[in-house]
């Protein structure tokens, strides 16, 4: 059976990371992480103190200058939540990159229709060859639009924001739950209204809430709809499944 390019798209904390980390477990695809680009850069950017975040030429000369690669997640660490490993020049930057400060910054510089043509043209090398989930904003729109299954996945902003929260909780980050929405709005909004590449949910996408689902039942829809998929690619192909 060929391996399928399943593109999965969604507003911070619908569980994106987890969902797609699962079915690629359980379907031995690779998994990838494409916001985990977007946070290095802005790594990147927030380490160099003289970079303005609103600065586009110099945000795109240091995108043109930063090797981004995104490695499968060691099988020992994916239990503890650890997503792609991440090398921003080389050096890892998994962990340094999961910061609100971070996901803001993210957020801002893929405003920029230059850093995105970089970075999707990454995303693609990465997906090559299919066998890939990939996740993030613009996957199933930009960076795949011919994968064979796409995701949006969707959850209410205060169910979202309680994700986050108990996420932060874990690593001994402490935050309300109010601040917590007020960050999850913001980036919404920001990621939902850029020129850019907006987040919106692809014509041929399937809409999965997942409000009341956790990660495992979310994975197994998907996994049974990447099922259903290969079946009716099989039969348009004349081959029996
Ligand atoms: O998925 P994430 O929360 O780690 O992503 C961080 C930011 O990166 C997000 O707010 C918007 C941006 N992003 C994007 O614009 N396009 C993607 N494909 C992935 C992330």
């Amino acid at each position: 059976m060929p391996k399928l390019t399943i593109a999965i798209d969604g507003p911070a904390g619908s569980g994106k990371s987890s969902v797609a980390q699962r079915i690629a477990q359980i379907l031995g695809y690779l998994y990838l992480d494409s916001g985990a680009m977007y946070r290095a850069l802005a790594l990147k950017a927030l380490q160099n103190n003289g970079l303005a975040l609103s600065s586009h030429s110099e945000l795109e000369a240091l995108a043109a200058d930063t090797h981004i690669e995104l490695k499968p997640t060691p099988p020992n660490l994916v239990a503890e939540g650890v997503k792609n490993q991440v090398l921003l020049d080389g050096i890892d930057v998994t962990q340094a990159i999961r910061t609100p400060e971070v996901a803001q910054a993210a957020s801002q510089i893929a405003t920029i229709a230059k850093v995105r043509e970089l970075l999707v043209g990454e995303q693609r090398k990465a997906g090559a060859g299919g066998g890939v989930v990939m996740e993030g904003r613009d996957i199933g729109t930009v960076v795949f639009p011919n994968a064979e299954l796409k995701i949006f996945l969707e959850a209410s902003p205060e169910v979202r924001a309680e994700r986050r929260w108990k996420e932060h909780e874990e690593k001994g980050e402490h935050f309300t739950l109010a601040q917590v929405l007020d960050e999850v709005h913001e980036r919404d909004k920001r990621d939902r209204e850029r020129k850019v590449s907006p987040l919106i949910r692809a014509k041929d996408a399937v809409l999965v809430d997942n409000t009341a689902m956790d990660i495992e039942e979310t994975a197994r829809l998907i996994v049974m709809l990447t099922r259903e998929r290969e079946k009716e690619l099989a039969k348009a192909a004349g081959r029996e499944v």
